[in-house]
């Protein structure tokens, strides 16, 4: 089977590694793909939102088979692209058509689906520019801290936390007046905020079936301890100490289970990737947000845990067969560091030569923003430049090795942070 991955991150890396392994795939394309891709498949120059490109690709490749890594093309609709075109439709997809994507295309969809399914998630309200003036109200009777969500899809920025009312009212009127996040903020999800410990929960589904794959915890913020500002993700630690056998039970039944219902009942056909985010508050899952794809850096730490065949996991998603499938995972701890480039998530430089990455050891290693310069050495080509993940018996030589291999890798304006998994351990204690 020939097998085609859009996207070009980390995420897409771990998948290709993965998939590489498989006696089920021939050959493995990857659109755009980065230099670590480069290496276990073929990468092709197209745009992951191009469309008509990939059509042209898949089939001059004969592709049998695509796995959907980022969320835009799902939003944009490509699996309805690909369903209305009749030579194109019977390739199989993973991932979810435009009214699947909603769950994550838009805030003011997903909590409405959450609150018509009982599943628990944070109190809101949605507001546009014509009730603006009922939304400040509300704002001011509500307590704080307080959370404003953009509808749409806002690159990982549309979510603020407000301490003081101040600060709450000018993002309001920033998003519906002054459209900083353009369409996207012309809704406006103000929310109740939830305090307790964030983790992800993924899952797997064909339509009728689902696979619940390892949980993972993330680190979104760039400085040390959880401070500064968001980014795409600076690591990851999987499995969730704090997510025990109690708590992933709960989040099956009161979460997987009647999200799963939930698009039946709505009439939607949903294969691919649910990633979950969830707060644990005292032992209660209560949802954040749903994702139709999976996590980046969390996929860096949930596939070397999957033991199974990648390649006959998605086969089987996309067939509908996933019930069949016995999935195995490895009960090792996983910790994932991303090195990321100097001035990110801000404005940083790109190019910069990467050495080093032949020394490290006892890691696998996934390229993000990577690339090869006109020397065909490898350079940076990103703001998350690579993840190195440690797999091992314990949650601290996991976290050793990761680390171990972030100090070897080399290039102008490195940064990675130290204390990835380390709240964890502490946790354990
Ligand atoms: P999202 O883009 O929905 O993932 O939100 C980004 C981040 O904001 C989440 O990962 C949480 O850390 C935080 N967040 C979102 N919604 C809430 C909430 N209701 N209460 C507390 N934190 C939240
Ligand atoms: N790491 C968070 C995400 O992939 O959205």
């Amino acid at each position: 089977m020939n097998i085609l991955i859009l996207g070009s991150g980390g995420r897409e890396h771990a998948f290709a590694w993965k998939i590489s392994q498989s006696p089920l795939c021939d050959s493995l394309f990857v659109a755009p793909g980065n230099a670590g891709t480069a290496g276990v498949a073929t990468n092709l120059p197209i745009s992951y939102n191009d469309f008509n490109a990939i059509a042209e690709a898949v089939i001059a490749h004969k592709i049998e088979l695509v796995i959907v890594g980022p969320e835009e093309p799902l939003v944009n609709g490509i699996v309805d692209y690909f369903e209305v075109n009749e030579n194109l439709s019977h390739i199989k997809i993973i991932g979810p058509n435009k009214a699947g994507a909603q769950l994550e295309g838009s805030k003011d969809f997903s909590k409405a689906f959450m609150q018509k399914y009982g599943i628990p998630t944070a109190s809101s309200k949605t507001f546009t520019a014509e009730t603006l003036e009922i939304g400040l109200e509300y704002l001011e009777a509500h307590s704080l801290p307080i959370v404003l969500k953009a509808d749409g899809l806002a690159a990982g920025k549309g979510v603020i936390i407000a301490e003081k009312l101040p600060e709450a009212e000018t993002a309001f009127r920033e998003m519906l007046l002054d459209k900083k996040f353009g369409d996207a903020g012309s809704k406006v999800v103000v929310e109740q905020f939830l305090k307790g410990i964030e983790l992800s929960v993924f899952v797997l589904t064909d339509g009728e079936h689902y696979k619940i794959l390892p949980e993972a915890k993330d680190y979104k913020r760039i400085g040390e301890n959880d401070t500064g500002l968001n980014t795409g993700g600076m690591g990851a630690v999987s499995p969730v100490t704090f997510a025990d056998a109690n708590f992933l039970r709960k989040v099956e039944e009161k979460v997987v289970k009647p999200t799963l219902h939930g698009l039946k009942e709505e009439g939607i056909k949903y294969v691919g990737f649910i990633f979950i985010g969830l707060m644990n508050i005292k032992g209660e899952p209560y949802v954040i947000e749903y994702n139709v794809r999976m996590g980046d850096p969390e996929t860096e730490v949930v596939i070397p845990r999957i033991q199974s065949d990648l390649a006959m996991l998605m086969a089987s998603t996309a067939k509908g067969t996933l019930n069949d499938f016995e999935i195995q995972i490895s009960p090792q701890v996983a910790v994932t560091t991303v090195v990321v480039s100097g001035g990110y998530p801000g404005d940083y430089e790109k190019g910069k030569v990467i050495s080093g990455s032949e020394k490290v050891e006892d890691v696998y290693l996934y390229h993000a923003g990577t690339t090869f310069n006109d020397n065909s050495e490898i350079v940076t080509n990103g703001g998350r430049v690579m993840a190195l993940t440690g797999l091992a018996n314990s949650l601290e030589n996991a976290v050793h090795k990761s680390q171990r291999a972030a100090q070897v890798v080399q290039y102008e304006g490195k940064y990675f942070r130290h204390d990835i998994g380390v709240d964890l351990i502490r946790y354990n204690d």
